[in-house]
């Protein structure tokens, strides 16, 4: 079959490579009918992960046909549509029993990226995410092994078109998840650091459930007019000026509600944390974090969905305990929030493929690669076919 691999930083190519078979006897194997490029994959592009190997299959965000499947599969069948989660659970442990699926204990051999030497159980694999990650050959592909079948895909009704769902995979659920954990209540005020695609899905989200007064925080003037004009956000442009101060400014310097840092350990603003972390001297840049903490209120909520990786010098924590703040971090549960997120977009309160700007082929997967990674063309989101 066809899939997008990974050799180098920068370089990916779509190859030749073996079919995927059924290993496990809950695996099934889809027929990959839409797959999408993830600022995620963005990390491992750049070569940012450290424990990517060359062949590696990329590719997290996808959904397909059902066309084999092992004998303990119970839910689906030959011919099911169906789109996957990027986290692999296995749905009967600890964190899976709390819902809390991206923690999964038995599904990643690895370690994850956490750096202290204690002796912690992994959280959950995840799709073409790197070997910390399990390794496991992810769906910008032709076909796709997907393990514990019984436990992510969710079946898709007919009347539903690919691009409409395709985003359960990933960036939707992970924006509202995200919106989920500022804890902020509806006529409540949120600001969203990074206008990509999670941060589009968060306003997406947020919109739905009754948050109208939203900042939204970016440089690529597309993305924030893109947001305005969607989701009716409140943009400012970091080029302009201190984003938090602007913020600040404007809710009567006492800050909103909620904080969503969208934007990760790859923050642009600081040079020197830039330097830092391209050295290794530094884990992650700390600027969206340090911002989103002097933009949220006393007693208001910073929810990380960006990636960070390591340890981050520059972190106000002082000012965390000054204004009594609180966190909430991670990979997003997904398989928690599909079913809700499915009925949304049933019935017209989600569009999430409103984001969409580009319908490439799978064979132009690096080309649609660089042009994500570089904001070519006002790319927002790219969806490509087999
Ligand atoms: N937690 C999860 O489960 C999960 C799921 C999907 C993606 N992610 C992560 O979410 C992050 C965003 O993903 P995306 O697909 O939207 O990627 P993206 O790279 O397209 O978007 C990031 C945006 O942040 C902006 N940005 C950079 N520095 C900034 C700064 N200092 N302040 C404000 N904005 C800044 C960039 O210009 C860009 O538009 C990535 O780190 C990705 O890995 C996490
Ligand atoms: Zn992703
Ligand atoms: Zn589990």
């Amino acid at each position: 079959m066809r899939a997008l691999t990974y050799h180098s930083s920068h370089e990916v190519k779509v190859d030749t490579v073996p079919d995927p078979i059924l290993q496990e006897q809950d695996d099934v194997i889809l027929k990959v009918t839409a797959t999408a490029i993830c600022g995620s994959d963005l990390h491992m592009y750049r070569g940012k992960i450290p424990t990517m190997k060359s062949g590696d299959i990329l590719g997290h965000e996808f959904m397909g046909e059902v066309v084999d499947a092992g004998p303990r599969v119970t839910d689906l069948k030959k011919g099911d549509r169906v789109v996957v989660p990027f986290v692999i659970a296995c749905g009967s442990c600890f964190f899976c029993d709390r819902q809390l699926f991206s923690a999964c204990e038995t599904t990643n051999p690895d370690r994850g990226a956490i750096m202290n030497k204690k002796h912690l159980r992994p959280g959950a694999a995840l799709f073409g995410f790197s070997h910390l990650y399990g390794g496991v050959p992810g769906g910008q592909a032709e076909y796709v092994r997907v393990p514990k079948a019984n436990v992510g895909p969710i079946k898709i009704p007919t009347a539903l078109a690919d691009e409409q769902v395709l985003f359960l995979s990933d960036i939707l659920p992970t924006g509202y998840q995200a919106v989920l954990n500022t804890r902020v209540a509806r006529g409540g005020s949120l600001a969203i650091f990074g206008a990509g695609p999670v941060g589009q899905m968060a306003a997406a989200s947020a919109k739905m459930l009754g948050i109208d007064n939203i900042f939204m925080v970016d440089h690529h003037q597309y993305r924030l007019d893109f947001a305005c004009e969607t989701y009716g956000v409140v943009p400012f442009n970091f080029d302009d000026g201190d984003a938090a101060d602007f913020i600040l400014q404007a809710t009567d310097g006492r800050g909103v509600d909620g904080v969503i840092d969208a934007v990760g350990f790859e923050a642009k603003g600081s040079k020197l944390e830039t330097v830092l972390t391209d050295l290794k001297l530094e884990g992650s840049s700390g600027k969206a974090l340090r911002q989103c903490i002097a933009a949220v209120r006393r007693g208001g909520t910073v929810s990380v969905p960006g990636v960070y990786a390591g340890f981050i010098h520059g972190f106000l924590f002082g000012d965390v305990f000054e204004k009594g703040i609180g966190f909430k971090a991670g990979q997003t549960h997904v398989q928690q929030h599909m079913p809700e997120l499915l009925k949304a977009i049933e019935e017209g309160r989600l569009q999430p493929n409103a984001i969409i700007s580009h319908r490439l082929k799978l064979e132009q997967a690096a080309q649609g690669y660089r042009m994500f990674d570089k904001k070519e063309d006002n790319c927002r989101k790219i969806v490509m076919t087999p």
